[in-house]
């Protein structure tokens, strides 16, 4: 990472924390790897997201069944999704310190790129590498590392009071196989026709080696997933629309086009259930990384499942009075890199007569707040009419009101969460019955009678 992006993350993180963005998790104890905690801005940013993404995906078409399945699941569900077994990433341990690290990162790291390489080929790569320049392939310790072996990703714990192997439950790791497995349930209670979706926003669980770079590589995760069920020869036509889908609504949340990089992913670096992957990745601060992704999972898991469970999750097409296994195009995204790459582009500061003003841009359908009501003293008698204001206005947007500290505090602080707008109520206001909106990315200020107040924002919002 340049020192530059570096130094943006950092800001980033600090701005999230001091504002009430996003917390380390666990902090009073030390904090706890690879886990976030969201504040009041970050859970509004995070709900904001969610909420245009269920409109985008599930409740603006006609073909989407919505669900919300279980954390914990039987185990033989991911017996049977191949998880168990294969749901694994290449792990290194320092000779020395224990330290583990992603053998594919350390590769990169060492400046050999690992894409397209199986286990065996990072090990015979990595051991000749340490034997032909023992000084310059070491850990950050300075130490060599062993064998390279597979480390299962899944967090596993008991349900219940059994201490055998029958109670192991996993967390998920994925919310795609909560939809998979109430597939047969969509159809006996709705008899949808092909094509079709199931959504699923959730958490999910890696116990990653190397988790890291903020909210970027996490151990609890959250997911908006989309499992789109077609017939066999139609999958192309589905996986391209979603692919097209994917990007507009990235820019629908406001990132920009030239971060945005569609790339197809090679055989040996697919997930063992995808016949044909393309990553969306984005240009974060550090570096141009995957943001989400969309695979043809074929009609591995059904049929996986139809056999684990051995339970028909066969379809019968009334055109064709054919019975088959529905085939699966996957769109999923990722929650927190989608927050990742919305704080790191809405990031800007400015200089204002030598002074920093730290911005954050969003795209005011995203913004936290949209709205903040500012009276200019604490009196009753602005603070009565600002409140009234307030109220007035939470009908057609997200609103603060705030009327601690001076003004200009007041202005850096709404910059700093990214408030569209600030409406200041002042004394003025008593006799004019108007009050200035400040625009954030003009820093314009205009005079706008109360009443006008709803019409000349909703306007503002909708241009
Ligand atoms: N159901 C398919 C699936 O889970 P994935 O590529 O493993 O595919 C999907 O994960 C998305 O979840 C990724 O594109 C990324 O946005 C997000 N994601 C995966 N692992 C993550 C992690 N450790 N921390 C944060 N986000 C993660």
């Amino acid at each position: 990472m340049s020192s530059n992006s570096q130094e943006l993350m950092e800001k980033i993180v600090s701005l999230c924390k001091r504002r009430g963005f996003i917390f380390p998790g666990s902090e009073i104890y030390g904090g706890l790897a690879g886990t976030w905690d969201y504040g009041p801005y970050g859970v509004a940013l995070r709900n904001n997201i969610k909420t245009m993404w269920w409109k985008f995906f599930v409740d603006g078409r006609t073909d989407m069944y919505g669900v919300d399945a279980a954390i914990l699941m039987n185990q033989n569900v991911w017996k049977s999704s191949g998880h168990v077994g294969g749901f694994n990433d290449p792990l290194v341990e320092d000779t020395k310190t224990k330290k583990r690290y992603r053998a594919d990162h350390l590769l990169e790291e060492w400046g050999h790129p690992a894409t397209g390489l199986t286990v065996e080929d990072m090990n015979v790569k990595i051991q000749s590498l340490q034997k032909m320049d023992p000084v310059k392939y070491r850990t950050s310790d300075g130490n060599p590392v062993g064998e390279v072996r597979q480390f299962n990703m899944m967090f596993a714990t008991k349900a219940g009071a059994a201490d055998d192997d029958s109670a192991t439950v996993y967390l998920r790791p994925e919310t795609a196989q909560g939809m998979f497995v109430n597939f047969k349930n969509i159809l006996d209670t709705f008899h949808p026709k092909l094509p079709f979706g199931m959504a699923q926003i959730g958490k999910a669980f890696r116990n990653e080696i190397a988790p890291g770079n903020f909210i970027f590589r996490l151990r609890e995760l959250e997911q908006m997933e989309i499992e789109y069920f077609v017939k066999p020869d139609d999958w192309r036509k589905s996986f391209d629309e979603f692919l097209a889908l994917q990007k507009e609504f990235l820019l629908a949340l406001g990132l920009s086009e030239e971060k945005i990089h569609q790339v197809e992913i090679p055989e040996a670096d697919r997930a063992h259930y995808s016949k044909w992957s393309v990553d969306t990745e984005f240009d974060f601060p550090i570096g141009q990384k995957e943001l989400l992704g969309i695979a043809y999972r074929t009609d591995f898991d059904l049929s996986a499942h139809a056999t684990g469970s051995n339970t028909d999750l066969s379809y019968f097409d009334e055109e064709t009075k054919e019975r088959y296994v529905p085939h699966c195009v996957e769109p999923t995204f990722g929650l927190d890199r989608l927050m990742l790459a919305v704080l790191s582009s809405v990031y800007d500061e400015e200089d204002l007569e030598g002074e920093v003003r730290t911005v954050l841009r969003f795209n005011p359908s995203v913004a936290p707040i949209q709205i903040a009501v500012l009276p200019l003293s604490k009196k009753d008698e602005l603070s009565v009419p600002a409140q009234k204001i307030a109220k007035d206005l939470k009908k057609i947007a997200r609103v603060s009101y705030d009327e601690t500290q001076s003004i200009g505090k007041r202005y850096r602080r709404q910059d700093e969460i990214g408030t569209p707008y600030c409406v200041t109520v002042d004394f003025d206001t008593l006799t004019d019955n108007a009050v200035t909106v400040r625009d954030r990315d003009t820093m314009k200020q205009e005079r706008v009678k109360i009443e006008d107040l709803e019409k000349f924002l909703t306007e503002k919002f909708s241009a």
